[in-house]
C-alpha cells in the first residue's frame, strides 16, 4: 500500500506548477539578473539574496557587477576589497566563499560556472539550493530549488501542519521538475515559486486573493495560510555591550585587524574590550594590560547599536589620546574610507560622528 506522505498536495504537480509558471510570466519583477540570466549574474544574485531582500540587494548587485564584470575580475580582486563592497549586506562568509569559488572557477573550469551539479557543489558556498538555482535559471536544467519561500508556499498549499523534513520537499520537487511540461519552463517554475513567496504568499498577511493557487489551496480554504508553516524555535538573540576607543591623529584612526572573531573576523576595528566600564581607571588599566595601549580618556562618548546575526550589540565609543605610541606593529593609522581595510558597519557608524 502506498503510504500517504505528509507532503501531499491538492493537485498533480504538472497542474499547480503550470499555474505558477503562468503567473510568474505575467507578474515577475523586472530585475537585472532576469534580463540577463548569465550564470555569473544568477549566481551572484542568489548568493546575495540568501537572507536578504531584493530591494536591499539591488544596489549591491549593481555595484558588484560594475566592479567585477566577470568571474575573472572577481577572482583577481583582493579579499579585502570584496569584503568592502559587501559591507552592509552581512553574513560575510558569503562574500569570502564567493571570492574563493571565483578563483577555483578560473583555475579549474576556464572561468565559466560549471554545468555539472557535482562540480558546482564542490565549490565553497554552493549548496543544493544555489546549484539548483544556477542550473535551472541560467542553464535551463530541470533541477529543483528549495528555500524558505518555496517551503512556505508548498506548506500552505498542502496545509502541512506537522514538521516535514526538507528531504520530503526536495523529493516532491525533484519529481515535479522532470515532468516534460515543467522541465521546459524550469526557470519560470523555480523563480515563480520564490517570487510568489516573496510577493503574494508572504510570511505575514498573504494576499491569497491574488494567488494563482487560490482555488485549490488547502491552507486558504481552511483559513490557516498565514499561520503556516509553524515556526521552528529560533536561535536566541544575545545582547552584548563592547567598549571601543576612538583615537584620532591627523584624520587617521587607530585600528587593528580582527584576527580571531568570533564575529567581524578579518575586519578592521578600533581598540575594543568586551563590556561597559563604569570606572575610567579600570578601562585605562585594561587597555594597557589587554591591548598594550596607554591612553588618556576624553569626555566624548557615543553609543551605536548594530546587530550581527544573533548578537544585538551596543558599542560604547569613547574618545581618547595616546600617552605613548603603541609597540605592537599591528596597530595602524587608517583614514575613514580605505578600500584595502574593510570596516564593519558598526565602525562606519562610529566614524560618522565628529571625533576631530
Ligand atoms: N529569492 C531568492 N532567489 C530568488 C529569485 N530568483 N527570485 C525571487 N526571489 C528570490
Amino acid at each position: 500500500m502506498k503510504t500517504r506522505s505528509n507532503l501531499d498536495l491538492p493537485m498533480e504537480s504538472s497542474e499547480w506548477a503550470q499555474l505558477i509558471i503562468d503567473w510568474f510570466l505575467e507578474n515577475q519583477r523586472d530585475l537585472p539578473w532576469r534580463r540577463n540570466p548569465d550564470p555569473y549574474w544568477v549566481w551572484l544574485s542568489e548568493v546575495m539574496l540568501q537572507q536578504t531582500q531584493v530591494k536591499t540587494v539591488l544596489p549591491y548587485f549593481e555595484k558588484f557587477i560594475a566592479a567585477y564584470p566577470t568571474v575573472e575580475d572577481l577572482a583577481e580582486a583582493g579579499e579585502a576589497e570584496v569584503l568592502d563592497l559587501w559591507t552592509g549586506l552581512g553574513y560575510y562568509r558569503r562574500a569570502r566563499n564567493l571570492h574563493k569559488a571565483a578563483q577555483i572557477i578560473c583555475r579549474d573550469f576556464g572561468g565559466s560556472l560549471p554545468r555539472q551539479i557535482d562540480d558546482l557543489l564542490s565549490l565553497p558556498g554552493i549548496g543544493r539550493y544555489s546549484a539548483g538555482a544556477v542550473l535551472s535559471i541560467a542553464y535551463g536544467q530541470p533541477q529543483p530549488v528549495l528555500d524558505g519561500n518555496v517551503k512556505r508556499v508548498l506548506s500552505r498549499y498542502g496545509a502541512v501542519q506537522k514538521p516535514v523534513p526538507d528531504l520530503a520537499f526536495w523529493k516532491l520537487l525533484s519529481e515535479a521538475v522532470v515532468l516534460p511540461s515543467v522541465a521546459r519552463q524550469i526557470s519560470a517554475l523555480n523563480q515563480g515559486l520564490m517570487e510568489l513567496g516573496a510577493l503574494v504568499c508572504t510570511p505575514r498577511r498573504p494576499d491569497c486573493l491574488s494567488c494563482p493557487l487560490r482555488y485549490s489551496c488547502r491552507g486558504h480554504r481552511l483559513g490557516i495560510a498565514s499561520a503556516l508553516p509553524k515556526p521552528k524555535p529560533r536561535r536566541k538573540i544575545v545582547k552584548e555591550t563592547h567598549t571601543v576607543i576612538v583615537i584620532v591623529r591627523n584624520h587617521h584612526f587607530l585600528m587593528r585587524r580582527n584576527e580571531h572573531g568570533p564575529f567581524l573576523k578579518g575586519f578592521w576595528e578600533f581598540p575594543r574590550l568586551p563590556g561597559r566600564f563604569e570606572s575610567s581607571r579600570t578601562l585605562i588599566r585594561k587597555l594597557d594590560s589587554e591591548l598594550g595601549l596607554n591612553v588618556r580618556l576624553q569626555t566624548r562618548v557615543v553609543e551605536v547599536r548594530h546587530q550581527i546575526t544573533f548578537r544585538r550589540l551596543t558599542f560604547v565609543a569613547v574618545g581618547a589620546v595616546l600617552s605613548s605610541d603603541p609597540c605592537d606593529p599591528r596597530w595602524k593609522w587608517l583614514l575613514r574610507n580605505q578600500r584595502r581595510h574593510p570596516m564593519s558597519a558598526y565602525v562606519r557608524k562610529v566614524l560618522s560622528s565628529d571625533w576631530e
